[in-house]
Order: structure tokens, then sequence, then C-alpha cells
């Protein structure tokens, strides 16, 4: 499949999702929710918890499939990908953070950052990793494995891991929500000032009304949908 065909423009959506709803058992999370990013826009999701906003993430960041409606990328239902052809767009276009960071803890912080090029099949990813780790401010600890790193340290590694492929967008799920105050205004400011550097759209999905003052949108999930 060729990816750059709907490349999307300013009058097209980058992310969408039409009438997405999704049930675990018998619990209905999301409710025919409808939503569009707009390239270079950053969108922040808010809601209580439990409401819903790790599950439309990840139907979002297709990691998971809508049981009906639509999530498009540049145009293109998610479903319409097979598994390696979904897992190459994800791994081109997508970066993730999560909130419990999800660093593999039997590799290194360097490790952790070149593991994405590598799953892409890049010779070479270490010049691009370290740059991202010296711009994390994480160079001094590129050889330390995670449980040697703080919450916030960590954060930082997934954040140059989520980044190392240049992906177009970036997700984030609660990102600061472990960490205290003031490791999570650091943490945040990065985020953004990554977000800038590297030109991303970004929906970042919080309950810290701070973080989402900083979005240029903010949706609020309510009863499985947006109102
Ligand atoms: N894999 C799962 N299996 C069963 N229930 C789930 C699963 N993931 C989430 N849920 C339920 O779906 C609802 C929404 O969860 P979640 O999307 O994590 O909300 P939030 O991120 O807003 O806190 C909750 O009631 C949660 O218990
Ligand atoms: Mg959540």
């Amino acid at each position: 499949m060729y990816f750059g065909a709907l490349a999307s423009t300013a009058a097209s959506p980058i992310l969408s999702a039409e009438k997405v709803s999704k049930s675990y058992g018998v619990t209905q999370v999301l409710q025919g929710v409808d939503m569009s990013v707009r390239t270079g826009e950053s969108v922040a999701i808010l809601g209580q918890s439990g409401s819903g906003k790790t599950t439309l993430l990840s139907l979002l960041a297709g990691l998971e499939h809508p049981d009906a409606g639509t999530v498009r990328f540049d145009g293109q239902g998610l479903r319409g990908f097979g598994i390696d052809e979904l897992a190459r767009l994800r791994g081109r276009n997508m970066g993730v953070i999560f909130q419990e960071y999800h660093l593999v803890p039997s590799l290194t912080a360097r490790e952790n950052v070149c593991l994405p090029l590598e799953i892409l099949g890049e010779k070479k990813p270490g010049a691009r990793a370290d740059a991202l780790l010296e711009r994390v401010g994480l160079a001094p600890r590129a050889q330390h494995y995670p449980h040697q790193l703080s919450g916030g340290e960590q954060q930082r590694v997934a954040i140059a891991r989520a980044l190392v492929a240049k992906p177009r967008l970036l997700f984030a799920d609660e990102p600061t929500g472990n960490l205290d105050e003031a490791t999570a205004a650091e943490v945040e400011g990065l985020i953004f000032s990554l977000i800038a550097e590297e030109g991303l759209t970004a929906v970042i999905v919080t309950h810290n009304r701070e973080l989402a003052a900083r979005c240029a949108r903010i949706l609020t999930l309510h009863l499985g949908r947006f109102g």
C-alpha cells in the first residue's frame, strides 16, 4: 500500500474518528465518538477516570480496533490495513507516550530509544537516538537501565523513544500522571517544546487542566462521547 497518496493538507484531517464505539463485555465505554485532528494541531482529551480516554487513544493509535465506526489516518481507514502494514504505518507515523513509561527493563536507555528504528529495519539508529537522548537531557544516563532511573528520567527516555522515528503524530496518555508536581511541569514543558521543534500533531490525554490548556483545543469525554 502507498501511504503517501493521501498526504494530509490544511483542508483534510490527519486523524479522524467517525461514530466510534467500543465495549468491554457489558461495559459500553465509547458510544459514537466523532473527532478530527488537523495537521499541526495539538488536542487535549479530558475526562474523569474510567471515562474511556485510554480506550479512545488505543483506537486512535491503531492498537485496538473499534466495535463499530472508523478511525482514519490520512483519510485511510485503519481496518483496511493488514497486521504488518498497520505496524509499519504506526512505526513510521505515530509515537506513543504512556503514563507508566513502558520501557523494556532489560534494555539500557539508549537501547530502548534505538528499538523503534531497529524494528523498522534501520541499520544505524544510534545517531538519531543519541541526539534525542541529548535533547531530553539524558545523554549521561544512556547506558543506565530503567530501574536505575527516576520516574521523570524514565519518562524522558520514553519521550525520546516515541520521537526517534520522526513520527507525524504524537499520542500521550497522562504522560505526567505518575510524576511529582515539579517533575511533571518539567516533563510537560519538554513535551510541548518537542511538539513545536519536531512539527508534530499531538493528541494528549490528561486530567491535568494546565496541560490541557497548553493545547489548541480541548475535548471532554463524558458518557462515551464528546459533548
Ligand atoms: N481491557 C479491558 N477489559 C475490560 N474492561 C476494560 C478494559 N480496558 C478498559 N476497561 C474499562 O473501560 C472503562 C474505561 O477505561 P479507560 O479507557 O481506561 O478509562 P480512562 O483512561 O478514562 O480512565 C473502565 O470502566 C474500564 O474498567
Ligand atoms: Mg487512562
